[in-house]
C-alpha cells in the first residue's frame, strides 16, 4: 500500500520522531543512496524558492533524478485533466511531489496515482514547512511539552498545518490575528477535538506574545492573494513583529518565519535579522526533513 504526505495527519507522534531520526542520519549517510534509480516528478503551480530547490537537491543527494514541472509546462485543468496527470506520472516516476492552489487537486491526484503524492503547499496546508520548523525547535533544544508558540498574523496554509502539528506534540498555540483571517474552521475543530494542545484565538498581537518562547509570522499576502494586497496591508496593521512585540516574550525567545518575508510589513528588518531569528535554519531543515520523508516513503533504507 502506497503513502502520501498530504497534511500532518498523514504521519505519528512516533512517525514525527522516527522522521527526525531518519533526517539527522541522512546528513551524513551517502554511502547507500536510498533513491538510486528513482525519479521523483515534482509539479509548481506556484512560484517556489526553498521547496523546490530542497526538494529537487535532496532527491538528486539522496541519489534519485527529479524531473520538474511547471504549470505552464502540463496545464493541471486546462491542458489536461488531474486524474489523467497523476496515473501518467505514477506510470514513470516513484513519487510525486505537488505544489498548487487547490487543495481538492492534490486530493484528487493522491486518489489517481499510484505512487506517493507528497504535499508542497498548497492554500491550504504546508505540512513540509511545519515538520522543518520542529525540527529547527529539536536542534536548538527548545522542543518541550507546552511551548508557547505566538504566530502573530493570517490564519493561512502555514497556521493550519501549526494546528494539525498541535495535534501530534504537546503546544500552547496561540494565533493573533485580525478578524477574517482565521484558520480552516475544520483543523482548528478537529486540533481542539484532539485535546493534545491548548490553542487560543486573540485580536492582541501583545497577549500572544507575552511569555512567549516563539514569535513565528508569514505573510500578509500569500501566493494567489495578491488583488487583495491594499485591503490585506491595512487588515493586518499593528500585527507586526518588531523589537517591541519581541520584548514581550521571553528572554530568550526565538523568532521564526517561513520565507520568503517582506521587511516592515509583517516582520521588521532587524528581528529578522537579529540573534534571536532562527530562519534559515528553518529554511536548511527543509532540506534534511524532506530527504527523511522521500527516503521514509520510497527509499530503500538499509
Ligand atoms: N517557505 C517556502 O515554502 O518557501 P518557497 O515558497 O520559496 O518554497
Ligand atoms: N502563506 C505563504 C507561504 C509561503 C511559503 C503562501 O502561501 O504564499
Amino acid at each position: 500500500m502506497k503513502n502520501n504526505f498530504i497534511s500532518l495527519d498523514d504521519i505519528t507522534t512516533e512517525e514525527l520522531f522516527e522522521l527526525f531520526e531518519l533526517a539527522d542520519s541522512l546528513k551524513s549517510r551517502f554511502a547507500h543512496p536510498p533513491l538510486a534509480g528513482k525519479t521523483v516528478a515534482m509539479i509548481f503551480q506556484k512560484p517556489s524558492l526553498r521547496t523546490r530547490v530542497s526538494f529537487e537537491v535532496g532527491v538528486h543527494q539522496l541519489g534519485g533524478y527529479p524531473v520538474v514541472l511547471s504549470q505552464e509546462g502540463i496545464g493541471i485543468g486546462t491542458r489536461e485533466k488531474a486524474s489523467d496527470i497523476a496515473q501518467l506520472l505514477s506510470r514513470y516516476n516513484d513519487a510525486i511531489v505537488a505544489r498548487l492552489y487547490d487543495h481538492k487537486i492534490l486530493l484528487e491526484l493522491a486518489q489517481h496515482s499510484t505512487v506517493p503524492v507528497i504535499n508542497a503547499l498548497t492554500d491550504l496546508s504546508h505540512p513540509c514547512q511545519i515538520l522543518a520548523d520542529v525540527y529547527t525547535l529539536r536542534q536548538h533544544k527548545l522542543l518541550r511539552d507546552g511551548i508557547k508558540i505566538a504566530f502573530i498574523g493570517d490564519g493561512n496554509n502555514v497556521v493550519n498545518s501549526w494546528l494539525e502539528m498541535s495535534k501530534l506534540i504537546p503546544m500552547h498555540f496561540v494565533l493573533a490575528a485580525p478578524k477574517g483571517y482565521e484558520p480552516s474552521s475544520e483543523i482548528l475543530k478537529s486540533a481542539q477535538n484532539a485535546q493534545v494542545s491548548t490553542i487560543e484565538i486573540t485580536r492582541s498581537p501583545e497577549s500572544a506574545a507575552r511569555n512567549a518562547d516563539i514569535l513565528y509570522t508569514d505573510v500578509w499576502v500569500s501566493m494567489g492573494q495578491e488583488n487583495e494586497r491594499k485591503k490585506r496591508v491595512k487588515d493586518f496593521a499593528g500585527f507586526q513583529i518588531n523589537s517591541k512585540l519581541l520584548s514581550l516574550a521571553k528572554p530568550d525567545a526565538v523568532v521564526m518565519h517561513c520565507l520568503p518575508a517582506h521587511r516592515e510589513e509583517e516582520i521588521t528588518a532587524d528581528v529578522l535579522e537579529g540573534v534571536r531569528s532562527v530562519v534559515l535554519d528553518e529554511a536548511e531543515n527543509r532540506l534534511h526533513i524532506q530527504k527523511a520523508i522521500l527516503a521514509k516513503l520510497i527509499g530503500d533504507i538499509k
